[in-house]
């Protein structure tokens, strides 16, 4: 069986995915999607200079913790030597639970696109193929690659791309249906990536626009894609990933979770980042995602920003949901 077939497979089971987000997708962030239905999760992106060669604080966004049984890993730069020293680096830390490597062509940061790297790859197609040879010479798993729809605003080169890539031995493509010019603004094209799905034979993931279990069985039903990315839809929302499975395979709609539950939800996170990044300043910005809808939230807010310790922030949960039976 190809490497194809084997993303394939694993998207047969689960085709909902936590997407790559820098910043966000953390070991605490991606074990709260995980117990929520979440199989594949993505590291953060990280830059393969000098990967082999860099601290332990770097390793922490590509490793995963005790309770991961699985990692993607995204790489992102621009020179194929570096991505292959990075892969073979990759695959020796991480050893069996890496299930995929994938190449960022996607970024639209400016710093990023500045050196040639993340989605300016789009414009340079034969060095694109290039880092995936590249990869796929050195791993033993699956290498794909995300992209977005074009580098420049009104092009649509995203399926050529893919079939090139393809060609290259990438075995899935996913595609976020944006211009890197767009950044995140505008309304995500899902006909490009229904357009990318009929390109090739390969796998292809979507991503764009997809804020709730409601998006994220529309995609599947709606373009040929096998699998779909959720990013900012699973702000405040970890359930998201059980809720579209049960939605596009049974139909059945998602449950509304009662403040109590999402109070609750934001402790369970709040001890995962204690214990394995610690890095409570990451819990100023998705506490406030958990606060969205209740009582007082604008004023919560703004004690969430003065929180600097787990402590500080249990004791503010629990303000909070006193607050909010006060209410009730
Ligand atoms: C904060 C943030 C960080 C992101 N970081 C990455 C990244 O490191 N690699 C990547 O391929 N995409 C990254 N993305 C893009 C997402 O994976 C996704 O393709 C994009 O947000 C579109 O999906 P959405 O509209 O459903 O959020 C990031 C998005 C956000 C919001």
């Amino acid at each position: 069986m190809g490497y194809a077939d084997t993303i394939r497979g694993l998207l047969a089971e689960q085709p909902f995915l936590l997407a790559p987000m820098a910043g966000v997708t953390d070991a605490a962030y991606r074990i709260m999607c995980r117990r929520r239905g979440a199989r594949l999760a993505y590291s953060e992106m990280v830059s393969v200079a000098g990967l082999a060669y860099a601290s332990n604080k770097t390793w922490r966004l590509v490793l995963p913790e005790d309770e991961e049984p699985q990692i993607c890993v995204q790489l992102f730069g621009s020179k194929p030597d570096q991505f292959a020293g990075a892969v073979e680096a990759v695959a020796e830390r991480v050893g069996s639970r890496l299930t995929l490597i994938d190449i960022n062509m996607a970024c639209p940061a400016r710093k990023v696109i500045t050196k040639g790297e993340g989605c300016a790859l789009m414009e340079t197609p034969e060095l694109a193929e290039e880092i995936v040879r590249a990869c796929v010479s050195r791993a033993s798993v699956p290498v794909t690659v995300k992209m977005r729809t074009a580098f420049r605003q009104g092009e649509r080169t995203a399926p050529e791309l893919a079939r090139r890539l393809e060609a290259a031995g990438a075995a899935a493509v996913a595609v976020h249906g944006r211009s890197a010019k767009q950044l995140y603004t505008g309304q995500a094209d899902w006909t490009v990536i229904d357009d990318v799905a009929r390109a090739v034979d390969i796998p292809v993931i979507g991503s764009g626009d997809v804020f709730s279990a409601a998006d994220a069985s529309r995609m599947l039903a709606e373009t040929a894609a096998e699998g779909v990315f959720i990013a900012r839809g699973t702000y405040g929302n970890p359930w998201v990933f059980d809720d579209a499975l049960k939605l596009a395979r049974e139909g059945d709609a998602p449950a509304e979770r009662s403040f109590v539950e999402r109070l609750d939800a934001l402790r369970e996170h709040l001890g995962l980042t204690h214990r394995y990044l610690p890095l409570m300043s990451r819990a100023r910005t998705y506490a406030t995602w958990y606060l969205k809808g209740m009582p007082h939230a604008a004023s919560w807010r703004g004690s969430v920003v003065r929180c600097s310790t787990y402590e500080e922030f249990m004791a503010l949960v629990d303000e909070i949901e006193a607050d909010v039976a006060a209410c009730q």
